[in-house]
């Protein structure tokens, strides 16, 4: 089950041209294309006629025609032809889907198109700040149920286990977690003090010995992630603190796609607050971010397997609290959603 009203990623901007370019979301197919004009477009991927694939036709103009026997669709979903045909049949028609394009990513609204409000789009807090520097995106797809990527982002304790040679330090062992929910989202997050710094930050670091460090970890609903890192010379940091003047912070977004049940793509970006223009340094936070991913993801794979397989019950850990409330709380989001309109979407 899966919240609707809502902005998901679709793809990278970049991805998407004048092709026709078949994604599933939420297990619906869709097939993305620009216009002439460069707009980004997306139809459902079922010709109606014979429901094939609107991805195997051709483009033409801002339109789309089957491959099969070209009935063509204008970027709304509307049929404006049928070859052979005199009239076009009202039924003739499939669903577009809102979409629209921020900080490179193209974003597609899921739920009752008349509920598609840019203003929702995830807020992106420095985009525009010249003084921090951006990390190209990337993503990949995982083998597993959105939650349970969810359940990892709001989990800064298994740094220590899955990120050892990229994020961990000792204190990622022992030190507690805290827990705040807002309206929108869940945060888990520490302060772990004067600890040696962890390998991916050390290099980038203003000040030299050992760093305060939080862990702020995010997570909006449904499955839109900032991870922050903070660090700071060791005994200069903590909670309601002002920032010292060289610390290094670290937004990373996550934004989780639900492919299916069982298959979830991650797109991702950072943010740095220094060296905007250095490609060398963006370089190197792709390749270790990248890196260190691909570690979450040989683990979350195998944990679906683990948990569709299990044979006793597994258990819940005090770490576990956040995840839970998240969890606890989207169900809630989208019981909300399929009692208040449970044909809407469908009828559309
Ligand atoms: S299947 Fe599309 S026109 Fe026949
Ligand atoms: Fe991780």
């Amino acid at each position: 089950m899966f919240l609707k009203n809502t902005w998901y990623v679709a793809a990278w901007g970049h991805e998407i041209g004048r092709s026709l370019t078949p994604v599933t979301i939420l297990g619906e197919k869709i097939v993305l294309y620009r216009t002439e004009a460069g707009e980004p477009a997306a139809l459902e991927d079922a010709c109606p006629h014979r429901k094939l694939p609107l991805s195997m036709g051709r483009l033409k103009g801002d339109d789309v025609e089957c491959g099969y026997h070209g009935l063509t669709f204008d970027c709304t979903g509307t049929c404006t032809r049928v070859p052979g045909a005199e009239r076009v049949p009202h039924v003739a028609r499939v669903r577009s889907y809102p979409v629209a394009e921020r900080y490179g990513l193209l974003w597609i609204w899921m739920g009752e198109a008349a509920r598609a409000d840019t203003d929702l789009i995830f807020q992106v807090e420095h985009w525009d700040d010249p003084s921090w520097g951006t990390t190209r995106g990337d993503s990949m797809d995982v083998a597993c149920n959105y939650l349970y990527m969810t359940d990892n982002l709001l989990d800064p304790s298994h740094v220590a286990w899955v990120h050892q040679t990229s994020f961990a330090s000792a204190a990622c062992e022992e030190t507690r977690l805290e827990t705040t929910v807002a309206d929108d989202g869940v945060t888990v997050w520490r302060w772990m003090p004067d600890h040696e710094p962890a390998p991916f930050y050390k290099p980038f670091l203003k000040f030299s010995g050992n760093c305060d460090r939080k862990q702020h970890y995010e997570v909006r609903y449904p499955s839109h992630a900032i991870i922050k890192a903070i660090i700071v010379p060791a005994n200069t940091g903590g909670e309601g603190k002002p920032l010292h003047e060289d610390v290094f912070l670290m937004d990373s977004y996550n934004f989780m796609t639900p492919i299916d049940e069982k298959t979830t793509r991650y797109f991702w970006f950072q943010m740095r607050n220094f060296a905007p223009g250095d490609e060398a340094i963006s370089k190197a936070f792709r390749r270790s971010v990248r890196g260190a991913f691909e570690e979450d993801k040989a683990v979350l794979e195998a944990v679906q397997i683990g948990m569709d397989n299990k044979v006793t019950r597994n258990l819940d850990l005090k770490i576990d609290k956040g995840p839970i409330r998240f969890r606890q709380r989207v169900a809630a989001l989208i019981a909300a959603e399929n009692a208040e309109a449970p044909t809407a979407v469908a009828a559309e």
